[in-house]
């Protein structure tokens, strides 16, 4: 399983971005006590200027908190890092390796927050995990939803049929559910409206000594 997808028709696909999601299951307690942890925390941290307006971006050490509910996170980090790099490299977990370093903050949004478009340089993979959606989730009328920019540059110049170049995507938060990507692809959160915190968790995942195994040299 790789990237590129040739169709029936004999059209090839080519310079797909894979984005992970999934809704992991019985969630829901976790949730419930990490959304408690992280407004605490709210109240000892005064936060780190990022993206985020109208909100509030703890300091980038959540995998440090002392807190066992996080463990449960950083899997879920680590899953979406294995099904990526599966897409991108078109081999199994145990097929490759390397040295990855997971970095996470938790965010919170209150009515009328959002972040900015950006980017995460010098990382691999960046990603979302939902805690609590506040109230807003899966309304259809976009509060709060992560939207993703058309990589591809100058691609919304010339329309072409199905106009399928130049659209923004854009994803509903649900809790329990995570967005991964590369770090690469320009992203932001549209304005949320709802009226009860909006809490997720963040990350970034650094890679070192990335390395695909070739056939008889797997590690013991
Ligand atoms: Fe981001």
């Amino acid at each position: 399983m790789g990237l590129d997808v040739t169709l029936e028709n004999g059209v090839q696909l080519h310079w797909a971005t894979p984005i992970f999601t999934r809704k992991f299951d019985d969630t829901e307690e976790l949730n419930a006590r990490l959304a408690k942890i992280i407004l605490e925390r709210e109240q000892q941290d005064p936060g780190v200027p990022k993206s985020v307006v109208h909100g509030w971006h703890s300091k980038e050490d959540f995998f440090e908190w002392p807190h066992p509910e996080v463990a449960p996170v950083r899997d879920f980090v680590r899953h979406a890092m294995i099904e990526l790099t599966s897409a991108t490299t078109g081999r199994k977990e145990g097929e490759f390796g390397g040295e990855a370093e997971f970095i996470a903050w938790a965010t919170i949004l209150r009515k009328g927050g959002y972040n900015s478009v950006h980017t995460h340089p010098g990382c691999a993979w960046s990603g979302v995990y939902y805690v609590d959606t506040g109230g807003a989730a899966a309304s259809g009328g976009g509060d709060g939803c992560i939207e993703f920019n058309d990589p591809r540059t100058a691609v919304e110049m010339v329309p072409l049929p199905g106009e399928p170049f130049g659209q923004r995507r854009r994803f509903e938060p649900e809790s329990g559910r995570m967005y991964a990507f590369p770090a690469w692809l320009r992203h932001g959160v549209t304005p949320y409206m709802g009226d009860d915190a909006r809490i997720s968790v963040a990350f970034n995942i650094r890679m070192k000594e990335f390395q695909v195994f070739g056939v008889g040299d797997k590690p013991a």
